[in-house]
């Protein structure tokens, strides 16, 4: 149960025993208040008496569990365990962080050769705010999945009518304690229930400056083919939130890179990569910071 506990809110042994210390101590000292509020009315119904102590012991109830939370240093863990409660009791908006750890735990969709999701895993191994904790693919032996267990990162391999027509495999993604998605070359449309159940939680890289080269087929070599066909003296590179169309939602960030007269869909692809590689992790950072505001 104890292993059950650590597993679930991702602590230590030691922060286990101080946050059950706070529940007990907490717990107490609720109890002893109430009692000291309810004694003096001499109140005779015991139907009213319990009515009341339940009521003065569920509000006093988190305030305690706070105060006793202070000295033991469990305060932050408190903070958003109580969120995380009032909102599954529907007070207050979603909380940002699933797993009540004060981290945002990032899942990277990648099924190409996963340079982008590599430079993401790298940024944030030990960033103060958010992990990236899965590697979400569709492609058995993409190069993103060998870089997530080169980094110690699990992996999840997905399947078509499970994502798109069956739970998006939602279920995983819970028990994962994902909080944020973020898609690195990931060429599937998102399917309405994980929209929906990230909001303005996904986003995406496009290699190409959207609305224009989006769209169903509209990735990777034939973007910068089409580019290159079209004349255009100028692409780049768009971050944007994802929505149920493909590369339709807000767009976060864009760059800009010239396309030269003798350019080939190789050496574009590979100005591209490079403006991908300089801005995306830092866009990325910069969104999910901003969350936990
Ligand atoms: C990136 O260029 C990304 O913009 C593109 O896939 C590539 C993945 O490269 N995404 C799309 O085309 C989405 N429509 P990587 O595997 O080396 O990170």
């Amino acid at each position: 149960m104890f292993q059950r506990l650590q597993h679930k809110w991702k602590v230590g042994g030691w922060q286990l025993a101080l946050i059950l210390c706070t529940f007990a101590l907490g717990g107490s000292l609720c109890g002893w208040l109430t009692r000291q509020i309810i004694t003096p009315l001499s109140i005779q119904s015991s139907l009213l008496y319990g009515t009341l102590y339940f009521v003065i012991l569920t509000l006093l109830w988190p305030i305690c569990v706070l105060i006793i939370s202070i000295p033991l240093g469990q305060f932050k863990f408190f903070r958003n365990y109580l969120r995380k409660m009032g909102n599954r009791l529907g007070f207050g908006r979603a909380s940002a962080d699933e797993a009540g750890d004060g981290l945002i735990h990032l899942a990277i969709f990648a099924s190409g050769t996963g340079s982008n999701a590599r430079k993401l895993m790298e940024r944030f191994a030990q960033h103060p705010k958010a992990r990236v904790s899965l590697l979400v693919s569709n492609k058995p032996g993409a190069g993103a999945l060998h870089h997530a267990a080169d980094l110690g990162i699990n992996t999840l391999l997905i399947e078509k009518d499970r994502f798109s027509n069956g739970d998006a495999y939602l279920p995983e993604l819970e028990a994962a304690g994902i909080d944020f998605i973020v898609l690195a070359g990931f060429l599937w449309k998102i399917p309405s229930a994980l929209v929906a159940a990230y909001p303005q939680r996904i986003i995406n890289i496009h290699p190409a400056l959207l609305p224009n080269y989006g769209g169903k087929g509209m990735y990777g070599r034939h973007v910068h083919e089409a580019v290159i066909a079209n004349g255009d003296s100028e692409s780049g590179i768009t971050i944007h939130y994802v929505d149920e169309q493909y590369d339709h939602g807000a767009t976060i960030f864009q760059a800009y890179c010239p396309v030269l007269p003798d350019d080939t869909a190789d050496t574009l692809a590979e100005r591209i990569h490079a403006l991908e590689h300089a801005h995306f992790s830092k866009v990325v950072e910069g969104v999910v910071s901003e969350i936990l505001d």
